[in-house]
Protein backbone atom coordinates (compact mmCIF):
# COMPACT_ATOMS: atom_id res chain seq x y z
CA UNK A 1 0.00 0.00 0.00
CA UNK A 2 1.33 3.51 -1.08
CA UNK A 3 1.50 6.39 2.40
CA UNK A 4 -2.01 7.35 0.69
CA UNK A 5 -3.40 3.82 1.34
CA UNK A 6 -4.07 2.97 -1.83
CA UNK A 7 -2.94 -0.34 -3.74
CA UNK A 8 -0.59 0.20 -6.77
CA UNK A 9 0.64 -1.53 -9.54
CA UNK A 10 4.16 -1.58 -11.05
CA UNK A 11 4.81 -3.34 -14.17
CA UNK A 12 7.74 -4.19 -16.27
CA UNK A 13 8.08 -5.01 -19.75
CA UNK A 14 10.39 -6.38 -22.28
CA UNK A 15 12.41 -8.97 -23.60
CA UNK A 16 14.22 -12.10 -22.22
CA UNK A 17 17.42 -11.32 -20.16
CA UNK A 18 17.20 -7.70 -19.56
CA UNK A 19 16.78 -8.38 -15.68
CA UNK A 20 13.01 -7.49 -15.50
CA UNK A 21 12.63 -10.81 -12.96
CA UNK A 22 15.89 -10.18 -10.66
CA UNK A 23 14.97 -6.42 -10.67
CA UNK A 24 11.17 -7.09 -9.56
CA UNK A 25 11.74 -9.42 -7.07
CA UNK A 26 14.74 -6.81 -5.43
CA UNK A 27 11.99 -4.15 -5.39
CA UNK A 28 9.05 -5.58 -4.26
CA UNK A 29 10.86 -7.32 -1.14
CA UNK A 30 12.51 -3.56 -0.70
CA UNK A 31 8.83 -1.82 -0.88
CA UNK A 32 7.08 -4.97 0.68
CA UNK A 33 4.66 -5.67 -2.06
CA UNK A 34 3.65 -8.42 -3.96
CA UNK A 35 5.86 -9.93 -7.40
CA UNK A 36 4.14 -11.67 -9.92
CA UNK A 37 6.31 -13.46 -12.71
CA UNK A 38 3.78 -13.58 -15.42
CA UNK A 39 6.48 -15.46 -17.90
CA UNK A 40 6.87 -18.79 -15.41
CA UNK A 41 2.79 -18.14 -15.45
CA UNK A 42 3.17 -18.65 -19.70
CA UNK A 43 6.11 -21.02 -19.37
CA UNK A 44 3.92 -23.15 -16.75
CA UNK A 45 1.41 -23.72 -19.42
CA UNK A 46 3.53 -24.60 -22.10
CA UNK A 47 4.82 -27.04 -19.56
CA UNK A 48 1.62 -28.49 -18.84
CA UNK A 49 0.54 -28.62 -22.42
CA UNK A 50 4.30 -30.76 -23.64
CA UNK A 51 3.59 -33.01 -20.97
CA UNK A 52 0.38 -33.48 -22.04
CA UNK A 53 1.26 -33.78 -25.66
CA UNK A 54 -1.15 -31.35 -26.76
CA UNK A 55 -0.45 -29.00 -29.95
CA UNK A 56 -0.95 -25.36 -29.58
CA UNK A 57 -4.03 -25.98 -32.36
CA UNK A 58 -5.82 -28.47 -30.60
CA UNK A 59 -8.38 -25.64 -29.04
CA UNK A 60 -11.03 -27.82 -27.50
CA UNK A 61 -7.89 -29.76 -25.53
CA UNK A 62 -6.04 -26.54 -24.61
CA UNK A 63 -9.66 -25.22 -23.27
CA UNK A 64 -9.87 -28.50 -20.96
CA UNK A 65 -6.08 -28.07 -19.49
CA UNK A 66 -6.77 -24.61 -18.99
CA UNK A 67 -9.41 -25.31 -16.92
CA UNK A 68 -8.10 -27.88 -15.34
CA UNK A 69 -4.66 -26.14 -14.39
CA UNK A 70 -3.90 -25.04 -11.13
CA UNK A 71 -0.87 -22.38 -11.15
CA UNK A 72 0.27 -20.84 -7.76
CA UNK A 73 4.02 -20.00 -6.13
CA UNK A 74 5.47 -20.94 -3.31
CA UNK A 75 7.22 -18.52 -0.48
CA UNK A 76 10.46 -18.61 -2.77
CA UNK A 77 8.50 -17.63 -5.57
CA UNK A 78 8.50 -21.01 -7.71
CA UNK A 79 6.09 -21.90 -9.80
CA UNK A 80 3.28 -24.52 -8.37
CA UNK A 81 1.65 -26.45 -11.50
CA UNK A 82 -1.16 -28.17 -9.90
CA UNK A 83 0.84 -28.05 -6.44
CA UNK A 84 3.97 -29.18 -7.80
CA UNK A 85 7.07 -27.43 -7.95
CA UNK A 86 8.15 -27.30 -11.66
CA UNK A 87 10.45 -24.47 -11.56
CA UNK A 88 13.54 -26.12 -12.90
CA UNK A 89 11.85 -27.32 -15.74
CA UNK A 90 9.88 -24.13 -16.87
CA UNK A 91 13.21 -22.36 -17.34
CA UNK A 92 15.01 -25.21 -19.22
CA UNK A 93 15.61 -24.54 -23.46
CA UNK A 94 12.32 -26.90 -24.30
CA UNK A 95 10.01 -24.62 -22.85
CA UNK A 96 12.20 -21.71 -23.96
CA UNK A 97 11.53 -23.21 -27.66
CA UNK A 98 7.97 -23.81 -27.22
CA UNK A 99 6.76 -20.72 -24.96
CA UNK A 100 5.73 -18.27 -27.82
CA UNK A 101 3.65 -20.61 -29.70
CA UNK A 102 1.52 -21.26 -26.90
CA UNK A 103 1.54 -17.84 -25.04
CA UNK A 104 0.56 -16.14 -28.13
CA UNK A 105 -3.02 -18.15 -28.06
CA UNK A 106 -6.46 -15.80 -27.42
CA UNK A 107 -7.88 -18.53 -24.83
CA UNK A 108 -4.02 -19.03 -23.11
CA UNK A 109 -3.55 -15.01 -23.08
CA UNK A 110 -7.44 -14.67 -21.53
CA UNK A 111 -6.94 -16.77 -18.66
CA UNK A 112 -3.56 -16.21 -17.65
CA UNK A 113 -4.69 -12.40 -17.79
CA UNK A 114 -7.34 -12.65 -15.57
CA UNK A 115 -5.51 -14.31 -13.34
CA UNK A 116 -2.92 -11.54 -13.28
CA UNK A 117 -5.49 -9.05 -13.01
CA UNK A 118 -7.08 -10.85 -10.19
CA UNK A 119 -3.86 -10.57 -8.21
CA UNK A 120 -2.88 -7.38 -8.92
CA UNK A 121 -6.39 -6.16 -7.71
CA UNK A 122 -6.03 -7.37 -4.57
CA UNK A 123 -2.52 -5.99 -2.84
CA UNK A 124 0.20 -3.65 -4.22
CA UNK A 125 2.50 -5.58 -6.96
CA UNK A 126 4.72 -5.62 -9.40
CA UNK A 127 4.49 -7.55 -12.37
CA UNK A 128 6.76 -8.26 -14.96
CA UNK A 129 6.52 -9.72 -18.24
CA UNK A 130 5.49 -8.11 -22.08
CA UNK A 131 2.38 -6.87 -22.08
CA UNK A 132 1.77 -5.94 -18.12
CA UNK A 133 1.67 -1.87 -18.60
CA UNK A 134 -0.06 -2.57 -22.41
CA UNK A 135 -2.93 -4.91 -21.50
CA UNK A 136 -3.10 -6.46 -18.22
CA UNK A 137 -2.63 -3.10 -15.93
CA UNK A 138 -3.05 -0.01 -18.93
CA UNK A 139 -3.59 2.28 -15.62
CA UNK A 140 -0.46 0.99 -13.42
CA UNK A 141 0.45 3.56 -11.74
CA UNK A 142 4.52 3.26 -12.75
CA UNK A 143 5.29 1.47 -15.66
CA UNK A 144 8.96 0.72 -17.34
CA UNK A 145 10.12 -1.35 -20.28
CA UNK A 146 13.52 -2.80 -20.36
CA UNK A 147 15.54 -2.76 -23.39
CA UNK A 148 19.33 -4.73 -23.40
CA UNK A 149 22.25 -5.32 -26.03
CA UNK A 150 21.17 -9.22 -27.24
CA UNK A 151 24.06 -10.38 -27.24
CA UNK A 152 24.38 -9.60 -23.75
CA UNK A 153 21.00 -11.24 -22.69
CA UNK A 154 22.12 -13.93 -23.97
CA UNK A 155 25.47 -14.25 -22.52
CA UNK A 156 23.69 -14.16 -19.26
CA UNK A 157 20.95 -16.40 -20.20
CA UNK A 158 23.72 -18.80 -21.22
CA UNK A 159 25.28 -18.44 -17.84
CA UNK A 160 22.12 -19.30 -15.88
CA UNK A 161 21.79 -22.91 -18.24
CA UNK A 162 25.14 -23.67 -17.78
CA UNK A 163 24.81 -23.10 -13.89
CA UNK A 164 21.53 -25.24 -13.99
CA UNK A 165 23.60 -27.81 -16.08
CA UNK A 166 21.72 -27.50 -19.39
CA UNK A 167 23.67 -28.78 -22.20
CA UNK A 168 23.27 -25.70 -24.94
CA UNK A 169 25.62 -23.26 -26.74
CA UNK A 170 25.66 -19.50 -26.64
CA UNK A 171 24.65 -19.59 -30.19
CA UNK A 172 21.71 -21.51 -29.75
CA UNK A 173 20.66 -19.11 -26.66
CA UNK A 174 20.87 -15.86 -28.71
CA UNK A 175 19.02 -17.66 -31.91
CA UNK A 176 16.35 -18.50 -29.44
CA UNK A 177 16.33 -14.97 -27.68
CA UNK A 178 16.52 -13.41 -31.32
CA UNK A 179 13.14 -15.81 -32.69
CA UNK A 180 11.09 -15.30 -29.27
CA UNK A 181 11.66 -11.30 -29.25
CA UNK A 182 10.36 -11.85 -32.83
CA UNK A 183 7.20 -13.91 -32.15
CA UNK A 184 6.83 -12.07 -29.02
CA UNK A 185 6.29 -8.59 -30.79
CA UNK A 186 4.56 -9.94 -34.08
CA UNK A 187 1.88 -11.23 -32.23
CA UNK A 188 -1.62 -10.29 -32.94
CA UNK A 189 -2.43 -10.52 -29.97
CA UNK A 190 -0.95 -8.17 -26.80
CA UNK A 191 2.40 -7.99 -28.15
CA UNK A 192 6.24 -7.44 -27.00
CA UNK A 193 5.55 -3.65 -26.80
CA UNK A 194 6.60 -0.01 -25.17
CA UNK A 195 3.59 1.61 -23.24
CA UNK A 196 3.79 5.06 -24.77
CA UNK A 197 3.73 6.23 -21.04
CA UNK A 198 6.40 3.58 -20.04
CA UNK A 199 10.01 4.72 -18.91
CA UNK A 200 12.40 3.39 -20.74
CA UNK A 201 15.69 1.36 -18.84
CA UNK A 202 18.75 0.41 -21.24
CA UNK A 203 20.57 -2.03 -18.49
CA UNK A 204 23.06 -3.06 -21.07
CA UNK A 205 25.72 -1.46 -19.51
CA UNK A 206 24.38 -1.34 -15.82
CA UNK A 207 24.00 -3.81 -12.76
CA UNK A 208 21.32 -4.79 -11.55
CA UNK A 209 21.49 -2.85 -8.26
CA UNK A 210 21.98 0.32 -10.34
CA UNK A 211 18.52 -0.95 -11.75
CA UNK A 212 16.45 -1.49 -8.67
CA UNK A 213 17.59 2.05 -7.86
CA UNK A 214 16.04 3.40 -11.04
CA UNK A 215 13.02 2.14 -9.99
CA UNK A 216 13.12 2.98 -6.52
CA UNK A 217 14.32 6.23 -7.68
CA UNK A 218 10.94 6.94 -9.40
CA UNK A 219 8.47 4.96 -7.34
CA UNK A 220 10.21 5.40 -3.83
CA UNK A 221 9.18 9.01 -2.95
CA UNK A 222 5.83 8.25 -2.85
CA UNK A 223 5.28 4.47 -2.34
O1 LIG B 1 9.95 -13.54 -19.21
P1 LIG B 1 10.14 -14.97 -19.75
O2 LIG B 1 11.27 -15.10 -20.72
O3 LIG B 1 10.21 -15.99 -18.67
O4 LIG B 1 8.77 -15.25 -20.59
C1 LIG B 1 8.58 -16.45 -21.29
C2 LIG B 1 7.69 -16.22 -22.49
O5 LIG B 1 6.36 -15.90 -22.06
C3 LIG B 1 8.12 -15.10 -23.42
O6 LIG B 1 8.82 -15.62 -24.56
C4 LIG B 1 6.85 -14.41 -23.83
C5 LIG B 1 5.80 -14.91 -22.89
N1 LIG B 1 5.20 -13.86 -22.06
C6 LIG B 1 4.13 -13.18 -22.59
O7 LIG B 1 3.75 -13.41 -23.74
N2 LIG B 1 3.49 -12.26 -21.83
C7 LIG B 1 3.89 -11.98 -20.58
N3 LIG B 1 3.24 -11.08 -19.84
C8 LIG B 1 5.02 -12.66 -20.04
C9 LIG B 1 5.67 -13.59 -20.82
Amino acid sequence: MSKSGENYVIAIDGGSGTGKSTTAKIVAKTLGITYLDTGAMYRAVTLAALDAGLPAEDGPAMDNLLANLKLGFDAENHILINGVCRESEIRGMKVSSNVSVYCALPSVRAALTAQQREIGKKQSCILDGRDIGTVVFPDAKYKFFMVTDVKVRAERRYKELLEKGEKVTLEEVLENLVERDRLDSSRANAPLKKADDAIEIDTTHISIQQQVQKILDYVGVVA
